[in-house]
């Protein structure tokens, strides 16, 4: 890749604001994205000029942009400061997405602060991180009963064959529990919580307020396990850095929900479609164990995160066919760049594309955690296993096309996935359980109780009403 490390940009090269930009989130977008960044790289090459939502960005389309952008953290910064049309004061006050930047955390630091947050991170997600330790060990035990818990619930709720939303009636309920479970919560983590990340992230009218909101029960939280530690990854960030004040543990425990929760149950409900959608080959692998394939597919063909965080241009730079000037702001799609990846004839690839070269994790400094990634990727293969165990028939009741996706700048994820299902006469549910539920109602493994199921439902439906109620601006 062609650089300039220390040349300033010509005086004729066009600056970002005098472009004229057409908006990326638009309808086709929201049916046809890999549509849109085709669009854009014929026009515009490997890196466009795009509107979101009112502020014009460098939209990076391209694999080899991309893991530059990534990669190289000295030039391309994460901290907002850097961006010049914020610090000019030029940035509308209400801009839908300027909430969750300013919520400075891990993610949004340079250099040393980076690592050490960073460093943090691991340490306290490290018990936790495979099933080795007592913790890592009774974590995945509990996805697996919760997981077992929804089944049992369907069972008695719909019968042993019917309709269902496998993401509203399983993925949302499951990770809901286990982010309670990891994080600690003594306190209801409810719905509502989940629905402010979506509105966060989506960039939604409510999206500053329901920023404020989430983050503030994350600071309660944080309050509430420093007075009373347990074995959870709130406390044990506390015993890593007993510095963090209750706001900034607030703030890292409110970027860990949004991967948690949102990403995590995103990657789930993508890796289900993967499976539904796909031939018997794909079927086949999945029995025959491979569901990390399965789920490298998954990403590669759906990232989550499909537009990756700004980074900040800490000097001008030459990037695709433009100028970036210092202090521009860049949005990296790890989207676009798979399609990028997976176009014929690409001349990054020859005639087969590993599945592992997905952008799904991020790349570079701020990858994703190994610990979160070897954790997530747990979640996600149970989740989607316990699935294809108990059911022995599930098929998509909508062609895949015509399946609806959320609309934002940052998640590729779905409304709904609705399958009809036949459960296995050969690996029943379990029956509805009695015992004991936490103080929060959700189910425990250990002794999951007839309230807690209850609470389970109650879950459930609160949370149809809003999969079904609410839509959110785009
Ligand atoms: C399948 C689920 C997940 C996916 C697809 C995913 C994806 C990603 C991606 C793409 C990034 C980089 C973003 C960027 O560079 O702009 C990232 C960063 C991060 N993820 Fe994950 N993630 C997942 C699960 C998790 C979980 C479960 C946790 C924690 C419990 C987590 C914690 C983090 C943290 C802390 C960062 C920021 C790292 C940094 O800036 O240094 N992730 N993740």
């Amino acid at each position: 890749m062609e650089h300039h490390p220390f040349a300033a940009a010509p005086a004729d090269a066009p600056p970002l604001e005098s472009l004229p930009v057409e908006p990326l989130l638009t309808s086709a977008f929201d049916t046809d994205p890999a549509g849109v960044y085709g669009q854009l790289r014929r026009t515009y090459g490997p890196v466009a000029p795009v509107g979101l939502m009112g502020v014009p960005v460098w939209l990076v389309l391209d694999y080899r942009e991309v893991l530059e952008v990534l990669r190289n953290a000295s030039l391309w910064r994460r901290d907002i400061r850097y961006w010049r049309t914020r610090a000019e004061g030029r940035l509308p006050q209400d801009w839908p997405l300027l909430a969750g930047y300013e919520v400075r955390q891990t993610m949004f630091m340079d250099d040393e602060e980076h690592l050490a947050a960073r460093g943090t991170l691991h340490s306290a997600l490290g018990p936790f991180q495979d099933g080795r330790t007592p913790q890592g060990w009774e974590l995945r035990a509990n996805v697996v009963a919760y997981a077992d818990e929804l089944f049992a619930l369907l069972a008695a709720e719909s019968g042993s064959a019917g309709y269902m939303d496998l993401a509203a009636q399983y993925t949302r309920p499951l990770l809901l529990m286990i982010t309670t479970r990891l994080f600690g919560c003594p306190v209801e983590l409810g719905d509502e919580m989940v629905m402010d990340l979506w509105r966060m992230l989506d960039g939604g009218p409510d999206a500053g307020p329901a920023t404020g909101r989430a983050l503030a029960a994350m600071t309660r939280l944080a309050a509430h396990r420093r007075a009373v530690p347990g074995d959870d990854l709130t406390s044990y960030l506390l015993l890593a850095d007993p510095s963090l004040s209750d706001e900034q543990l607030g703030r890292e425990l409110f970027m860990n929900a949004v991967y948690l929760n949102d990403i995590t149950g995103n990657m789930v409900c993508n890796t289900l479609l993967e499976v539904l959608r796909g031939n018997a080959t794909v079927r086949r692998s999945l029995s025959a164990g491979l569901i990390g394939e399965t789920v490298n597919r998954a990403a590669l063909a759906n990232p989550p995160v499909a537009n990756l965080c700004f980074r900040f241009a800490a000097r001008d730079v030459r990037l695709g066919n433009f100028w970036i000037r210092a202090g521009d702001v860049v949005l990296p799609s790890a989207a676009a760049a798979h399609h990028d990846l997976m176009a014929i004839g690409s001349p990054l690839v020859d005639s087969t594309v590993s599945t592992r070269a997905h952008l799904g994790w991020g790349a570079g400094p701020h990858q994703c955690p190994s610990a979160a990634r070897e954790l997530a990727g747990q979640i996600v293969a149970t989740a989607v296993g316990r699935v294809f165990e108990y059911f022995s028939k599930v098929e998509l009741t909508l062609p895949p096309d015509q399946l609806p996706w959320r609309s934002g700048p940052v998640v590729r994820g779905l409304r709904l996935l609705p399958v009809r299902y036949e459960l296995s006469r050969s690996r029943p549910v379990r029956q509805v359980p009695s015992g004991r539920v936490t103080a929060n109602g959700v189910p425990r493994p250990d002794a999951p109780s007839r309230s807690s199921v209850h609470h389970a439902r109650g879950l459930l439906a609160s949370l149809r009403h809003l999969m079904f109620g609410s839509r959110k601006g785009g």
